[in-house]
């Protein structure tokens, strides 16, 4: 076992595998990716530092103790943080809850671990990799407190769409690790994409949406894709759907 410290807090990495992943859910399909593959480039100097802040701001090895990581209180899921503008803003305005920060983007995982250092913020938890498999093997059922998908990549072409996110086998998974009442928020200003996730959303038994259609712009910061599709005029649109 390794010691790590997050703020005030101590945090144990386990190494035993005495809680072994999940087994995967056979109806998810994981060989289709929601992610571009670049990773982007990273100085050594970066790397370095990255490797030094991950052990405290990242998760402890094998099933993630979701009672444990919040301390009690809730802990929401935000999926592709991208540069973690909205992760930070959403910490400090609420510390009494956690977010579990996923990325599989290295730039941005790094950028988020030094403001959280700098900042000196104890309520977000930072995981590289692809966040289907963190659910799939390492989150448990109904224990989320919400998950948030902030301008996801909208894969516009069709022979591209199996790839979104907010497609049936991956929104069936979400649902599974929400708490029932719990929250799966999404926002994009890509209107066909949004149209598609009403659709898949409805279909999802699990989940019922929160409003007549579409939600009204809740507490969001404003992302760097979110401000990158306002300057291209794009309207946005958000979701709210809840476990039921
Ligand atoms: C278009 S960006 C949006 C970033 C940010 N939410 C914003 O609004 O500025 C989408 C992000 O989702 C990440 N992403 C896509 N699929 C993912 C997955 N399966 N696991 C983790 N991150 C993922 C990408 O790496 C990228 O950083």
């Amino acid at each position: 076992m390794t010691v790590a410290r997050v703020g005030s807090r101590t945090v144990q990495h386990d190494t035993a595998d005495d809680d072994a992943p999940q087994e995967p859910r056979p109806d998810v399909d994981r060989s289709v990716r929601t992610y571009h593959p670049r990773r982007g480039r990273m100085t050594e100097e970066r790397k370095a530092r990255t490797a030094v802040l991950l052990p405290r701001y990242g998760l402890p090895a094998g099933q993630v103790d979701v009672a444990e990581l919040g301390h009690g209180g809730p802990v929401v899921l935000e999926i592709g943080f991208g540069l973690g503008h909205a992760t930070l803003e959403m910490a400090q305005a609420d510390p009494s809850t956690t977010i579990l920060a996923v990325d599989v983007h290295t730039p941005g995982v790094h950028r988020l671990l030094v403001r959280l250092d700098r900042l000196a913020i104890a309520n977000v938890r930072v995981h590289e990799g692809d966040a289907v498999e963190l659910l799939d093997e390492r989150i448990p059922e109904s224990s989320l407190a919400g998950i948030r998908i902030f301008f996801p990549d909208p894969w516009p072409k069709a022979r591209h769409h199996k790839r979104r996110l907010i497609r049936p086998d991956l929104v069936r998974l979400m649902a599974s690790r929400l708490q029932p009442g719990a929250p799966l928020h999404c926002a994009t200003d890509w209107v066909p994409y949004a149209d598609s996730m009403v659709e898949v959303l409805d279909a999802e038994p699990l989940l019922r949406n929160a409003y007549p259609l579409w939600a009204p712009r809740l507490e969001r910061p404003l992302t760097k894709f979110e401000q990158q599709g306002v300057e291209k005029g794009h309207e946005v649109r958000d979701l709210v759907y809840v476990r039921t």
